[in-house]
């Protein structure tokens, strides 16, 4: 197994952050990866794992040994009438795996079109956009147990999934890697277009009545091109921080305060609170420090005009943090996980 020494890692984040890693190597084959974990892991400190890269933040250079997971593949377990079990290997391009399924007439994913980065990161945020997680989808995954070196089977219930959460952002952190994610898809079109904005953009496609899950993977992409920037023109890493979820007491005073909030009820009585909208009513949506800035389409995207450090975005969004808490006693948490020289500061 190669390993390089002081590897830039600009290309291999979407925020586009100039660091480099004290020792990279990348794995083509689950095989080559149990192999090395197995053998030679032990002689390196610290170590994380990179994957698609865009769910990421480096603070600074990294002081250890950067993994990255570049297999890639896609394999049809069983089938019957109605669904299709795939295997899909973790260095596999999440979109591409959209796509490939609406190729194939395999649908259920549609909502998630266009999301950037690789299968492996998928269940590990429980990533979900347009009213869909991928949990919904999801039958189970394997991972390799770096204490052990042994593959491991986690079944659904097994994962914790939650809003943007799973067990590997917690207990499991730094203790697993994922090496691949199994999904039921169905063989017969069944959309979900309740999140509203879905529907206005088919309507203005022409394509409202009895839209295909192709046309609403179009509408999707068509949202996210235009909302969301794209990172290979600017970078960033998509949602900065999470949207909040409050208890109904503090939704309705903020209601009372604030009449145009944007929050949505949740199952259990709580609120999730749009937070691109608390950072936009203060005024922050387009701002610039330096480099670093926030998106002027979507404010819960901070953005890297090019030359910004790690430090500088951290700076940026600790003040948008301070400030939402000043004006609405919300501490707004990061969704992008911030990889500091040591995973285990
Ligand atoms: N809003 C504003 N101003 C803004 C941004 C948003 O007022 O600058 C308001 C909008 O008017 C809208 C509400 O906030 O009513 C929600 O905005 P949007 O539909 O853009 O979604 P979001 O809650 O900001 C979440 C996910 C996105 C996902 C979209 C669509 C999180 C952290 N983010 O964003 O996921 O694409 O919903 O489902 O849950 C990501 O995780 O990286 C990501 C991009």
């Amino acid at each position: 197994m190669q390993i390089i020494e002081n590897h830039p890692l600009k290309s291999l984040n979407t925020f586009g952050i100039d660091v480099r890693a004290k020792f990279f190597t990348e794995f083509n084959t689950t095989t080559s990866l149990v192999d090395f974990v197995q053998r030679e892991l032990k002689n390196f400190g610290n170590s994380i794992i990179l994957n698609g890269g865009s769910n990421v933040l480096f603070a600074g250079d990294f002081d250890g040994l950067v993994m990255k997971i570049s297999t890639s593949g896609m394999q049809v377990l069983s089938e019957d009438n109605a669904h299709v079990d795939i295997k899909v290997e973790a260095g596999q391009n999440w979109d591409e795996f959209v796509l490939y399924g609406l190729d194939k007439g395999y649908f259920g994913l549609e909502n998630l079109s266009l999301i950037p980065g690789n299968v492996g990161a998928a269940p590990m945020q429980n990533i979900g956009a347009y009213g869909v997680e991928q949990k919904d989808f999801f039958v189970s995954l394997e991972a390799l147990n770096l204490s052990t070196g042994k593959m491991e089977k986690f079944n659904k219930n097994d994962c914790r999934f939650g809003y943007r959460e799973s067990i590997f952002k917690n207990t499991h952190k730094h203790k697993y890697i994922i090496t691949s994610a199994t999904y039921r898809l169905n063989k017969y079109p069944e959309i979900n277009i309740d999140y509203g904005a879905i529907k206005t953009e088919l309507a203005k496609m022409g394509l409202a009545d009895n839209p295909h899950p192709v046309d609403v993977s179009k509408a999707v992409r068509h949202i996210r091109n235009n909302k969301l920037p794209n990172p290979e023109e600017l970078g960033n890493a998509g949602s900065f921080f999470k949207n909040p979820i409050i208890e109904k007491n503090k939704y309705d005073q903020l209601k009372a305060q604030f009449p145009d909030l944007v929050a949505f009820a949740q199952a259990d009585g709580k609120y999730k609170v749009a937070a691109g909208w608390l950072i936009d009513h203060l005024g922050w949506k387009g701002k610039r420090i330096g480099d670093a800035g926030v998106c002027k389409n979507q404010a819960l995207v901070l953005v890297n005009y090019g030359k910004a450090t790690g430090q500088q975005i951290l700076e940026l969004a600790a003040q948008i943090q301070k400030s939402i808490q000043a004006e609405f006693g919300i501490q707004l948490q990061p969704e992008v996980n911030i990889i500091h020289t040591s995973p285990n500061i």
